[in-house]
């Protein structure tokens, strides 16, 4: 089989490695790649990422399977394009791919379906998100409704916050279009997980995994939010038994939902959910693999990936949960310094040495330059470490982490805490 991915992060290099083990895979292709990516895929030498030209290079080539790693391309229609043109693709169609690139379409669909989430109204106007604020009580969370790369939550514990975080989003478009529209919600209390399950728009629904990421750039969940310093998977407070309530609960009533809509949907969905008091409720959906959950889930997987996502992609999912092994997985990653905000690239990054069964390096801001590889983005590269227990994954990630040098490198050294402490109190 001939496959084609889309897209440059650690996310699309994971996705590309465990699509590499499988026996039917004849070539792989990627675009625009990093210096990892490059390892395993040829890069074609395109002249952009416009939608015409993927296409004209799928349809050259004789694609079999495109997949598509981030949402800003499922969102402009990648999907419908490729249809159209009669190629195989991975992902929901732009329609079904608002779950995620509108938070008012998500939330209104929610509603009408009966999806547990968070108390909400949806505004374009400054006085009555304003009344919806002084009649609910703090903390609330306004969202700009449009993608806004992980950044367009705003969590305000004082009325002044409340004001300040509306006013930005719509009287002075800190979000520019994706914040003229916005969603206020009641804060929901517990801890957060991610639900990753494959879907292929015929109704049939296969479990992938459970992870949880860390997005703050600092150590104990502190400072700006980022695309997300770490990962881990499995999560184990979640059990078979809960995965069923939640498939019952929310994937099933939402699928049913875009479909009666006319939107059916396919690909991956994830799901950010927060185990409340109450039960699992919905924080967002997301219409792609996560970045890093994926460097940390991929490797679990005994299951071909190629054919699972062949099989989504073309309507025929064989089972209804991936076969996973028993290893847990912990992906730490390497960012360049001042990420979130400002950064330099262009560092030579030596030590990245080499993959094996306890760990692999995935690339994300990467490229080869003069023959060596050098950092090329805010998050570089993340490392995933394997093992029997959470606690030998954490310290095989850590451990080649430490021997990968490059000038400004910063990483958090407590992912997979949450996960660690429940070991620790398990073992007392
Ligand atoms: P989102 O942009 O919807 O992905 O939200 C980003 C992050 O903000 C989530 O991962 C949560 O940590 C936090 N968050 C969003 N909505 C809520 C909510 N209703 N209650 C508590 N935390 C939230
Ligand atoms: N890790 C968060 C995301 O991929 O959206």
């Amino acid at each position: 089989m001939r496959v084609f991915i889309v897209g440059k992060g650690g996310r699309e290099h994971a996705l590309g490695w465990g699509v590499s083990r499988s026996p039917r895979l004849e070539k792989l292709y990627a675009y625009p790649g990093n210096a990892g990516i490059a390892d395993i895929a040829e890069i074609p030498p395109l002249p952009g990422d416009e939608l015409g030209t993927l296409v004209d290079f799928a349809r050259g080539a004789a694609i079999d399977l495109t997949i598509v790693g981030s949402e800003a391309p499922l969102a402009g229609g990648i999907v419908d394009e490729f249809q159209r043109a009669g190629l195989t693709i991975f992902g929901p169609t732009a329609g079904a791919a608002r779950l995620e690139s509108s938070k008012a379409f998500a939330k209104e669909l929610m509603a009408s379906v009966g999806v547990p989430t968070a108390e909400f109204g949806v505004f374009d106007d400054f006085n009555a998100a304003w009344h919806f604020g002084n009649t609910h009580h703090l903390p609330l969370v306004v969202k700009a409704d449009g993608l806004a790369g992980g950044k367009g939550s705003l969590i305000c514990e004082t009325p002044a916050k409340l004001e300040k975080a509306v006013d930005a989003m719509l009287t002075r478009e800190a979000f520019g279009q994706a914040g003229r529209t916005v969603v206020i919600e009641e804060f929901l209390h517990g801890e957060e997980v991610s639900l990753f399950v494959l879907t292929d728009g015929r109704g049939e629904t296969c479990i992938l995994a459970t992870a949880q990421d860390y997005k703050r750039i600092g150590e104990g969940d502190t400072g700006p939010n980022t695309g997300g310093m770490g990962s881990y998977s499995p999560v184990s407070i979640v059990n078979s038994e809960s995965i069923s309530h939640m498939m019952r609960t929310i994937i099933t009533p939402t699928l049913k939902g875009m479909e009666a809509i006319g939107d059916p949907y396919a690909g991956m969905l994830y799901v950010g959910l927060m185990l409340t008091m109450d039960g699992p409720y919905v924080i967002e959906y997301n219409c792609r693999f996560g970045d890093p959950e994926t460097q940390a889930i991929v490797p679990r997987i005994a299951d071909d990936l190629l054919m699972l996502l062949y099989a989504a992609a073309t309507g025929h999912l064989p089972v209804r949960r991936v076969n996973l092994t028993k290893k847990k997985a912990a992906c730490v990653v390497l960012a360049s310094e001042g990420y979130p905000g400002r950064i330099q690239t262009g560092y030579e990054i030596t030590g990245i040495g080499k993959d094996d069964y306890i760990s692999v390096a995935f690339h994300s801001g990467t490229k080869l330059s003069e023959g060596k590889v050098v950092t090329n983005g805010g998050r570089v590269l993340g490392v995933t470490g394997m093992g029997a227990t959470i606690n030998a994954a954490v310290h095989n990630a850590y451990r080649r982490a430490e021997k990968i040098r490059f000038e400004g490198k910063t990483l958090r050294k407590d992912i997979a805490w949450r996960e660690l402490e429940r070991m620790s109190k398990k073992r007392v």
